[in-house]
């Protein structure tokens, strides 16, 4: 099976602090692989630096085989990588309707945006209820799903997901989790999910990296992952 993202040897640093060195991470095609780790590990600086929103400092990043280490982020969104950033950076005065398409102004082909807009809406119904509401007075988790909507109007062929489950309550986080389940099962889209609640990772995924203090220190399939010494004493208190 061909690798839709491969990142290899990636290091990069902010001013001359190391945030994340020697950094390894393969997604299968039609995969779904989770990052997770603690604040601060460098989830969001690998996402970030996979988007080309932060520069790598060493390394590659290949995209369906290419390198796309010097690639420019709206190339890389145009090429199948999207990511639904921390903290949903929506439009907050936009309405739903607007914030969606903005997901897709890299797009031109109006059918497969129309086809893509009623995905997202059987997916998530209350988007459609609320397509004029402004996205910023919809509730946390109707937020995240704008956010997860708004990255499968850009027509991902990696949906990267930062943190889904940030300020959700438990049975929105379950929900969320089957939601990417099904964006993977229906549409084919691989999913590289960075998060922090392992029960949301380990549920949604099949095969999960765990980053400390920006260095890669355990990887397996999710139940190898689920029985490791290190894993178990930082997230289940031994
Ligand atoms: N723009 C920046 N400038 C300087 N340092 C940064 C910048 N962004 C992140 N860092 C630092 O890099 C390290 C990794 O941060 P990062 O945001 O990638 O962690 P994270 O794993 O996503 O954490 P969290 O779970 O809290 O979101 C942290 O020490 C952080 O302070
Ligand atoms: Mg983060």
């Amino acid at each position: 099976m061909s690798n839709i993202l491969e990142v290899r040897g990636l290091k990069v640093m902010y001013g001359k602090s190391i945030a994340i060195h020697d950094i390894n991470i393969s997604v299968p095609e039609g995969g779904i692989v989770t990052l997770i780790g603690s604040n601060g590990a460098g989830k969001s600086t690998t996402l970030n630096a996979c988007l080309g929103t932060v520069p790598a400092t060493e390394g590659k990043i290949l995209f369906a085989g290419e390198d796309i280490t010097h690639a420019s982020t709206a190339e890389r969104v145009r090429r199948g990588l999207v990511l639904a950033p921390e903290g949903r950076h929506l439009f907050p005065y936009l309405s739903v309707q607007k914030n969606l398409l903005l997901g897709a102004t890299q797009r031109s082909d109006k059918e497969g945006i129309q086809r893509d807009m009623e995905f997202c809406f059987e997916l998530f119904p209350i988007l459609k209820d609320r397509l004029k509401q402004k996205a910023g007075t919809m509730s946390g988790g109707q937020q995240q799903m704008l956010a997860i909507a708004r990255g499968i109007m850009a027509n991902p062929k990696l949906l990267c997901l930062d943190e889904p489950s940030l300020g959700l309550a438990p049975a929105v986080i379950d929900d969320i989790g089957n939601k990417i389940r099904e964006i993977n099962q229906s549409k084919g889209t691989s999913i590289l999910l960075v998060e922090q609640n392992v029960h949301l990772a380990f549920g949604a995924a099949s095969y999960c990296y765990t980053l400390q203090v920006g260095e890669m220190v355990a990887e397996g399939s999710v139940e190898e992952i689920r029985n490791n010494d290190v894993v178990k004493k930082a997230y289940f208190g031994g």
